[in-house]
């Protein structure tokens, strides 16, 4: 897609209801995300979940998907440690939910995991700029990379691990011209989140775009829809109608 100059779709899911309509509406890519620690389990970062939590929601969504390709985050500790802990996990999430590829965030301490783990025949895809795994370490969600050393650091990053074998590369929250120049130099294709226009392939957290979360609101995220509302709003309807006996009708009886 990235060399016919088609633009790449992804967008997270974590169950089969979501993936399966995800999957129907022709979206290239879907990331079972760490963010599920956010999103489905009500946690303020994405370190607590686990490897078993992912495993399960990947397979969940594998059983919903046709045709696109599934990428599974490798959650917090269990790729850190050392490339046989991230082999034994990558083999785990292969393995377990017949997903397509995971995802590890990190630069070049990662690349000799990238490479064992490519070895072993599991397709990797980056992640560099913003990685929420390491939020105690940066301390704030804000823009990385806008200072001239962190975007060369940066830079060399993408390079490293476009030659330790990643087949694609999120880039998180950096200046727009950053992730430009990084998806025109690499040869495999960028997957901007905040990254600006240049880059090969936007992904956003599904609960952003449909407006399902509503405290979360940074710049890159364009809502598609107000689910928040609408469920809201079909709620206090149901609850309405049985109040008012009006739900069930005759029609909806035995
Ligand atoms: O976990 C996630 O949803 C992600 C995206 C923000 C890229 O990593």
């Amino acid at each position: 897609m990235k060399s016919a100059g088609t633009p790449i779709a992804m967008l997270t899911a974590y169950d089969y209801t979501s993936a399966r309509i995800l999957d129907g509406a022709g979206i290239d890519v879907i990331l079972v995300g760490d963010s599920a620690s956010n999103v489905m389990a009500g946690h303020e970062t994405t370190l607590p979940i686990t490897l078993d939590q992912m495993i399960y929601h990947a397979q969940c969504v594998v059983r919903g998907v046709e045709r696109a390709l599934v990428v599974v985050d490798l959650p917090f500790g269990s790729y850190q440690g050392n490339s046989r802990e991230a082999l034994v996990s990558a083999i785990r999430v292969m393995k377990e939910s017949g997903a397509h590829a995971v995802k590890l965030e990190g630069g070049r301490a990662i690349c000799p995991t990238v490479e064992r783990l490519i070895d072993a025949g599991i397709p990797v895809m980056g992640h560099l700029g913003l990685t929420p795994q390491s939020i105690y370490r940066f301390g704030t969600y804000k823009v990385r990379a806008r200072g001239e050393e962190e975007a060369r650091i940066l830079e060399e990053d993408t390079a490293m691990l476009q030659e330790a074998g990643v087949f694609a590369l999120v880039l998180e929250k950096i200046p727009s011209s950053l992730g430009g120049r990084v998806s025109h130099v690499l040869e495999i294709p960028t997957i901007g989140i905040g990254a600006g226009p240049s880059c090969d392939g936007q992904v956003l957290v599904t609960h952003d775009a449909l407006g399902l979360t509503t405290d979360f609101n940074p710049r890159f995220v364009r809502r598609y829809a107000q689910l928040d509302t609408l469920i809201a709003g079909s709620v206090k309807t149901f609850v309405e109608d049985v109040r008012s006996h009006r739900f069930p009708s005759d029609d909806e009886s035995y």
